[in-house]
C-alpha cells in the first residue's frame, strides 16, 4: 500500500452507493445525503456524487471524507476499521500471506431457476460476490489441494440436467438454503433494495 493517498486506501474498501439512505453518518452526526460535516484539510476534490461510501464486507455508510479523515487520525498502515462494528479492512485476509495461490476448473458455470426466488438468490449472490464472500484460498476437500480458490459458505448448483455430483438438481430445498447462508453471512433482501 506504500504510496496510496489515504483517499485510494479507504475507497479499496468500499463499495458504491448511488442513493444514500434517509440517515446520518455516524462519524459527523451529519445526513449522509448531505455533506460531511468534516472540515479538515487533505480531502478536497471529493465530489458530491461519490460522497457516501458502503463497507464492502459489513455494508455500514460513511461519508467519504469522514472515513479518510478518521483514516488520517489513525496510524495509516493501510487498514481500516468500522466505526459501528470493528470489522478490519486491510488485515491478512489469506491464511498464508504472500504464498502463491491456484485456482482450477475456472471458469466455473452455476445454474439457479429463472423464476422469482431463483432471480433474488442471484441478486443476493451478486452482493455477496462485491462483499469477496463467494470464493475464499484454502484447502480444498474435493481435491485435497492447499492454497487453492475454493467455494465459501454459499453454495452453487454445478450440474445442470442431471445430478451426478451431488450438486445439481433437483433439489427442492436449495433456494432456502442458499437464501439461509446468504443471511449468515450478513446478506438479507434489504441488501437490494438499498440502491
Ligand atoms: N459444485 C458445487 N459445489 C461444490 C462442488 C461442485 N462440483 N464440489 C464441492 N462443492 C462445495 C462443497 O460441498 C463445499 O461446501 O463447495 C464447498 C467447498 O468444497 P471444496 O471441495 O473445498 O470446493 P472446491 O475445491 O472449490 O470445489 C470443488 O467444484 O465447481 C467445482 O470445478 C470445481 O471441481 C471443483 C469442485
Ligand atoms: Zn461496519
Amino acid at each position: 500500500l506504500a504510496g496510496r493517498t489515504p483517499e485510494e486506501v479507504v475507497r479499496r474498501y468500499l463499495q458504491k452507493v448511488r442513493n444514500p439512505p434517509e440517515e446520518d453518518c455516524t462519524i459527523c452526526m451529519e445526513a449522509l445525503a448531505g455533506p460531511s460535516g468534516y472540515k479538515g484539510p487533505g480531502v478536497g476534490g471529493i465530489s458530491r456524487a461519490e460522497s457516501v461510501g458502503r463497507l464492502s464486507q459489513c455494508g455500514h455508510q460513511y461519508h467519504l471524507q469522514c472515513l479518510v479523515a478518521m483514516y488520517n487520525n489513525g496510524n495509516k498502515d493501510g487498514s481500516l476499521q468500522c466505526p459501528t462494528c470493528k470489522t478490519i479492512y486491510g488485515g491478512p485476509e489469506h491464511p498464508n500471506p504472500g504464498k502463491p495461490f491456484t485456482a482450477r476448473g475456472f471458469p466455473r458455470h452455476c445454474y439457479l431457476p429463472d423464476s422469482e426466488k431463483g432471480r433474488l438468490v442471484l441478486k443476493l449472490l451478486l452482493v455477496a460476490w462485491d462483499r469477496r464472500l463467494i470464493f475464499s484460498v484454502g484447502t480444498s476437500s474435493t481435491t485435497g489441494e492447499t492454497d487453492t480458490v475454493i467455494w465459501n459458505e454459499v453454495h452453487h448448483k454445478t450440474e445442470f440436467g442431471s445430478n451426478l455430483t451431488g450438486h445439481g438438481y433437483p433439489d427442492s430445498g436449495h433456494l432456502d438454503n442458499v437464501l439461509e447462508e446468504l443471511r449468515a453471512q450478513g446478506i438479507t433482501e434489504e441488501d437490494c433494495l438499498r440502491d
